[in-house]
């Protein structure tokens, strides 16, 4: 093994920064056996100091910004999040002619297509695994394990927190705000917690996934976006009932020319793996057309987890340097058949079953009313639910799956329904995943 050590400058020590440091430390003999060199951290860069973190004699700066310019930093580490200094510190660490790792999905996401361009005009790599996922080494399992399939499709839930939340909220009756608060206590939340629930965090995730599996450039303005905020605990029954689970997902299908890219809840058959995936556990499933469908299953925050996936990077890049070889993984946004810019598809030409609810006057020929305007539009009613009104009630919920039908073709049909004199407030409407290729 090379004696001469590979140095690490930190920026950031809060949850996965402390995490990054303690792992380095404690697996130092078996992360340099397999970096082939030791993997030392020569600097920190810190706003303040960590209580948690120990980093010893270490060079502590404030100014994050001098760890960018210590000639005696390799490869940087950015752990500071957010798209405005992050996105500085990273292109002036570029420009140094460091190597990059970097847990910062915003930053990969909605600045990544120019930030490769700066690496690669540069000559250096920026790492992403912590980015997705935390711990699932999910980047790598895309751009490595699968590398000969053509993706069809992935969905994953990709979002710890939010999934936390619908898990405690369905299996012990809790409410939202006080599990999104200890979600926010162990660590797991985006420093905006919205981030979370309105599935923001998860866009940024599923458009770094999409431009791996199919080599297309960021493009996190074009996912169709919608959390968790307005899911009620009536409709996690009723999709129970119905054979299915409720999990906020990210799916990214290659639709024809075009891909589709949408982060929304979704019912789920029970008996798929994914619904199983509890807590702040992330999964991904991936469909390749060699492989067929692969389950990616691990945790997705956290300090240690997401740690795991930051040191596998650097790992990587150590073992390059000692090889003298750069740019051993292909640019984000490169498929095997080039570089390609396919079109998103419009959100009312994608195609899924529904799950509706509709809640109407119990009353002789509703049903019927709501019957035909699927029928004139063509589409099918597979199953349906209608429960008795409550007592001192008139109103019944009405609960329906469809058959595959587009997004727009739905809107035209919930329109009229909201239309009918028998109808009160709007049609709540899921989308349904099959998840069967
Ligand atoms: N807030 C994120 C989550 C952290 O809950 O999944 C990991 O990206």
């Amino acid at each position: 093994m090379s004696e001469q050590s590979v140095n690490i400058g930190i920026c950031g020590l809060g949850t996965v920064g402390s995490g990054t440091f303690k792992l380095l430390e404690k697996n130092a003999a078996l992360i340099a056996a397999r970096a082939l060199a030791p993997l030392q951290v020569v600097h920190v860069g810190a706003r303040r100091d960590n209580p948690d973190c120990d980093i010893g004699d270490t060079r502590l700066s404030r100014d994050i910004f001098e760890v960018a310019r210590d000639p005696g930093v390799d490869i940087l580490v950015e752990l500071i999040g957010g798209t405005t200094v992050a996105k500085e510190l990273v292109e002036l660490a570029i420009r140094e002619g460091k190597h990059v790792v970097t847990a910062n999905k915003a930053l990969i996401a909605e600045c990544g297509n120019e930030i490769f361009a700066l690496a690669q005009a540069h000559g250096v790599e920026v790492r992403f695994e912590a980015a997705v996922a935390g711990g699932i080494p999910i980047i790598k399992a895309l751009r490595e394990g699968l590398a000969g399939n053509r993706i069809e499709w992935l969905a994953g839930i990709i979002n710890g927190t939010g999934n936390f939340i619908l898990t405690e909220m369905r299996n012990r009756g809790r409410e939202f705000a006080e599990v999104l608060a200890e979600a926010q206590a162990l660590g797991y939340a985006e420093a905006d917690p919205t981030f979370d629930v309105e599935g923001i965090d998860a866009a940024h995730k599923l458009v770094i996934l999409a431009s791996i599996a199919f080599g297309i450039p960021l493009r996190f303005e074009s996912v169709y976006t919608e959390g968790i905020t307005r899911l009620t605990p009536q409709d996690v029954d009723y999709a129970e009932e119905l054979g299915y689970i409720i999990k906020h997902l990210g799916v990214a299908k290659q639709n024809g020319d075009g891909v589709e890219l949408r982060v929304h809840p979704t019912l789920i058959p029970d008996h798929r793996l994914l619904a199983d995936v509890d807590g702040v556990t992330n999964a991904i499933l991936v469909e390749g057309d060699a492989v067929g469908p692969t389950l990616y299953y691990g945790a997705g925050a956290g300090a240690r987890p997401t740690a795991s996936a930051v040191v596998s990077d650097l790992v990587d890049l150590a073992r390059d340097l000692g090889a003298g070889q750069s740019c051993r993984m292909p640019p984000l946004g490169v498929a095997a058949d080039g570089v390609r810019d396919l079109p998103i598809v419009p959100m009312a030409q994608v195609q899924t079953p529904w799950y509706l609810r509709i809640e109407a006057e119990d009353r002789p020929g509703v049903l019927s009313k709501v019957a035909s305007i699927f029928s004139d539009l063509g589409i099918s009613i597979e199953a349906l639910i209608q429960k008795a009104p409550a007592e001192g009630q008139t109103r019944v919920p009405l609960i329906m799956l469809t058959s595959r039908a587009a997004q727009g073709l739905v809107d035209e049909a919930v329109r009229a329904i909201e239309a009918l004199d028998s109808i009160a407030g709007e049609v709540t409407r899921i989308r349904v995943e099959a998840l069967d290729g």
